[in-house]
């Protein structure tokens, strides 16, 4: 069975799991998006509201902050594998009654890891890019801070190493950040180019 057909099974089994774990709630899933047999793989948190309504991982606001990795690595989207950790929304209500993002939940996360590790073995991706804490965590299984890993090397569970990048919100909200961010992406862009994935 190829890649894409294993990916589509896994995505059914994944939101039947969920449907029922959450009914009668029905969660609108977003799944990875791009070469099912990338040979790199960038993980996210979670889909904000343009991902949701558009099916496809990072095309809102944060997505925009995509265009730089690409320009920095010189790799296209439709080389990559792109996915978030965990894959709905999360959401609550804010004081004055709209529908706003929250971070995922610890047990979102957990319930999730499997799903992704999953996933992950079928991309089976040489080298995989983290974004933000949340999918740094889950990948390697340790309670890393993106402020102390961001910019190098990590082992993960899936035998590919892992890249620790910030997450590309973080450095709209705080735009200190962006030179540090910058930096990373170089230093990202050197070692793909140094294991020969660009
Ligand atoms: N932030 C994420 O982590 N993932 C998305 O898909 C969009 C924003």
């Amino acid at each position: 069975m190829d890649a894409l057909t294993q990916l589509a099974r896994l995505n059914e089994e994944c939101a039947a799991y969920f449907d029922d774990l959450y009914a009668p709630d029905r969660k609108v899933y977003v799944f990875g998006d791009g070469d099912a047999r990338a040979r790199v793989a960038l993980v996210g948190e979670a889909p904000g509201e343009q991902e949701t309504l558009l099916g496809k991982p990072f095309v809102g606001r944060a997505g925009k902050n995509l265009e730089s990795f690409l320009a920095a690595t010189g790799l296209r989207r439709a080389e990559l594998y792109i996915t978030n950790t965990v894959k709905f929304r999360p959401t609550r209500l804010s004081p004055t009654g709209r529908t706003v993002n929250r971070p995922p939940t610890r047990e979102e996360i957990a319930l999730f890891c499997p799903w992704l590790q999953r996933e992950m073995g079928i991309v089976a991706p040489k080298w995989i890019v983290s974004l933000g804490n949340v999918p740094l965590r889950a990948l390697t299984g340790k309670p890393l801070a993106i402020g102390s890993v961001h910019g190098q090397v990590l082992e993960s569970e899936l035998g590919a190493p892992l890249f620790a990048l910030y997450h590309p919100a973080s450095v709209l909200y705080n735009p200190k950040l962006r030179e540090v961010y910058a930096r990373d992406l170089e230093a990202l862009r050197e070692e793909m180019h140094f294991r020969r994935l660009i």
